[in-house]
């Protein structure tokens, strides 16, 4: 039989995605009022009248809700977070008439038709008491403070003297711009009001149980009145780790018309939440003579909003990825009247591995060493920052393969060789963490031997359905085409919300936790009930084809299965963490490679092509981890090159909230691209040894550019993006 794991299993899912049957949360099919929201215009200050009498005459307009009307039984329910609200206090819409930031909003219409909600909306007029907007990041440095972080990771050794004594030194400052999610999908919420009074929701989340704990401490709804469903996400990137506003609005709504109720978000109102913090780093780093790195200081300073303290891991990986004895980290944030940030893929580590590997590139030059030599010199093979041994690290294997297919050490330009070209050749590390989270499952057979495995988890594009398939169908020992795997369901089995590139280890290990059950199940079932097996060792069983093999001969699963009890068909399992995970660091790496061409009249950056060569662990499906790093490093190009949110001077308004303005990498940017995996053997990090690698291709990427640019005209853009007037 042909193994599943490590295969290019097509996508299970693809035809439905394919053919328009795939219903994402606004694709509901329920008759629903429809909900729009209006936002504030003013960034600070309060709202001190506010008239819908209009708004409210028009037609089809069922309801309107603001901070005037909001039901009493929800004003003492203040303490509810979200699972993962930083420390603060959540923004709650409508519990007061003060002005947070620009976009809050500020009113709900109700119609008939989105239409109809959205005109009605505009007839609302609102009146403000309006404060002055002290501005973005920069104009707020001196409020920057790292009472508001956690402590970074370690400090070690004596910076300040190691600095000094270093024969070569950089200063350095590098800032990169604040930017979106923009997931193909947009947030969207279609809530079913039955007649009992409970709900069903079905929402764009990350994890249906974040939206379940939500709803509960929002509105104290029993567990029984509850139901939360997402049975696919057109992307999220982290956008739908925490429930949006809109799952509040549309619940809010459904539960006080007593109707269904469903709010799909604009692409404009999806940049009134989260999004990756503006941050500035200041990198010092020295070395010796011979390129030794001496010493590493990385202080960060990041945007937070006034009522949260929205953190990430990132200065730490700068006292991870290289062997350093003398290293300062510091971290600090400072609050603008804006929303939150939020996690966006792979949070903090694309931001700190920007600025070190900048930096480390800029002090290999100093010292006159190629920058891969450099990174191969100062290779470290233990976590300096907890002084663990790593599960295992093929990062110079990476090094190595991608030296050979990039052609680093002749590097020769791919593009037309045109006089008013310049190219440059430039290169990075990256890494992401290889995290695992309990997770549950359940396991059930039917009389025809087919299998169904539920688990609460999401499947955001990532491949969940599909390597969840492929892992029960080795795991069992039958066809892939015999598995069912059912996610994005409250009903379902416990997991955590899918982030953090997690999902693999995490619902993996669990899965292939319930297939070994059902396998020592239907073993002690084939044996009670023929006693010449009874002694039969249970590692002398073959498990495949759906079948129990021992001595030459063949069981079928649904023959053995229709001996066993309704109760023993069903297996329910949960996996926590291995032990390996608290003894050593898990970390996935990365070596990628990029050639830039800049034109030397008009400034234009292009990418001609761009190689990265991963290290993961086992890969579970080539094919579907392939795409997942093409796509970052599509995203890594983008946030290169064209991703720049942009905050009005004046009243804070987000002024590029469309795509016309707001710039991401599209097709005709993307030239040759080229992900590949070396192989890395690792039996500590989970019972798979597969570490995730939906974050991976995103780290490293822009500094790669950066690096090349630099290669290219001579000229350091320490900013994200790198526009063509930063060139000229
Ligand atoms: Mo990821 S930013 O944890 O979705």
């Amino acid at each position: 039989m042909m193994l599943n794991i490590g295969n290019k299993q097509q996508r299970v899912d693809g035809p439905q995605k394919v053919s328009g049957s795939a219903t994402y949360s606004a694709d509901i099919t329920s008759q629903f009022y429809h909900a729009y929201v209006l936002q504030s215009s003013i960034a600070c200050g309060s709202i001190t009248a506010l008239d819908t009498s209009a708004a409210e005459a028009f037609e089809g307009v069922k309801g309107i809700f603001t901070h005037k009307n909001l039901p009493e039984r929800l004003k003492n329910r203040v303490d509810y977070t979200d699972p993962l609200s930083p420390p603060g206090k959540p923004f709650r819409p409508f519990y007061n008439n003060k002005i947070l930031y620009n976009g809050q909003p500020i009113a709900l219409v109700v119609a008939e038709t989105f239409e109809q909600a959205r005109y009605a909306s505009s007839l609302i007029k609102v009146t403000y008491k309006e404060e002055e907007f002290k501005g973005s990041l920069y104009e707020n440095l001196k409020n920057a403070s790292a009472d508001r972080t956690p402590d970074p990771a370690s400090n070690r050794g004596d910076f300040k003297k190691a600095f000094k004594n270093s024969e070569y030194t950089i200063t350095q400052e590098y800032r990169q711009s604040r930017n979106y999610h923009n997931p193909m999908e947009p947030h969207a919420t279609s809530v079913e009001y039955k007649d009992d009074g409970s709900i069903v929701v079905y929402d764009k989340i990350q994890g249906v149980g974040s939206s379940l704990k939500y709803l509960n401490g929002v509105f104290g709804l029993g567990a029984d009145k509850v139901q939360v469903k997402s049975d696919f996400v057109g992307g999220a990137f982290g956008s739908g780790l925490r429930p949006q506003y809109q799952l509040f609005m549309a619940t809010l709504a459904a539960l006080e018309l007593k109707r269904n109720v469903q709010m799909v978000m604009t692409r404009a109102q999806m940049f009134s939440f989260g999004y990756r913090p503006e941050v500035i780093h200041t990198m010092k780093l020295g070395c010796s003579k011979d390129g030794t790195l001496q010493a590493l200081s990385h202080r960060t300073v990041g945007e937070t909003s006034t009522f949260e303290d929205f953190n990430e891991t990132i200065v730490d990986w700068s006292g991870l990825l290289y062997k350093c004895e003398h290293v300062n980290l510091e971290y600090e944030l400072t609050p603008v009247q804006s929303y939150t940030p939020l996690d966006m893929r792979a949070p903090g580590g694309v931001s700190g591995v920007y600025a070190l590997e900048c930096a480390i590139d800029e002090l290999a030059h100093e010292a006159g060493i190629d920058p891969l030599e450099f990174r191969r010199k100062n290779y470290v093979d233990y976590d300096q920052n907890e002084d663990k041994p790593f599960t295992s690290k093929e990062l110079m294997a990476c090094y190595d393969r991608c030296e050979e297919l990039f052609g680093w050490k002749n590097k020769k330009t791919s593009s037309e060789n045109e006089p008013h070209l310049l190219t440059g050749f430039g290169m990075a590390t990256g890494s992401w963490e290889a995290l695992q989270q309990p997770a549950s499952v359940s396991l059930t057979m039917d009389e025809n031997g087919m299998f169904t495995i539920k688990c609460a988890t999401a499947d955001i594009g990532t491949g969940t359905y599909t390597v969840m398939s492929q892992i029960a169908a080795d795991k069992l020992g039958v066809p892939i085409e015999k598995i069912e795997f059912k996610l994005g369901d409250t009903a379902y089995p416990d997991s955590p919300i899918e982030g953090g590139s997690w999902t693999v280890s995490s619902v993996g290990s669990a899965v292939a936790g319930v297939c070994k059950k059902f396998q020592y199940r239907i073993a002690d079932v084939w044996k009670r009930n023929n006693p010449d097996y009874q002694q039969v060792d249970f590692d002398a069983i073959l498990f495949q084809d759906g079948n129990l093999e021992y001595d030459a001969k063949t069981f079928s699963f649904a023959e053995i299965m229709q001996q066993a009890s309704k109760e023993e068909l069903s297996i329910a399992h949960n996996e926590a963490k291995i032990e390996g995970q608290t003894t050593h660091s898990g970390y996935a790496h990365c070596c990628v490679m990029v050639e830039v061409t800049v034109d030397q009249d008009l400034g234009i950056i292009k990418v001609p092509r761009i190689v990265n060569v991963s290290a993961a662990g086992k890969i579970i499906n080539p094919k579907t981890a392939e795409n997942q790093l093409l796509g970052a490093m599509i995203w890594g190009l983008g946030m290169a090159l064209r991703e720049e949110g942009m905050v009005d001077s004046k009243y804070g308004r987000i002024m590029n909230a469309n795509f016309a303005e707001y710039h991401i990498a599209v097709n005709a940017d993307v030239h040759n691209i080229h992900a590949e995996f070396v192989e890395e053997k690792d039996d500590k990090v989970n019972p798979l040894g597969a570490k995730g690698v939906g974050e991976l291709g995103i780290v490293g990427l822009a500094s790669a550019i950066s690096n090349a640019i630099y290669d290219a005209t001579g000229k350091r853009l320490r900013k994200l993006p790198m526009l063509l007037d930063d060139i000229l």
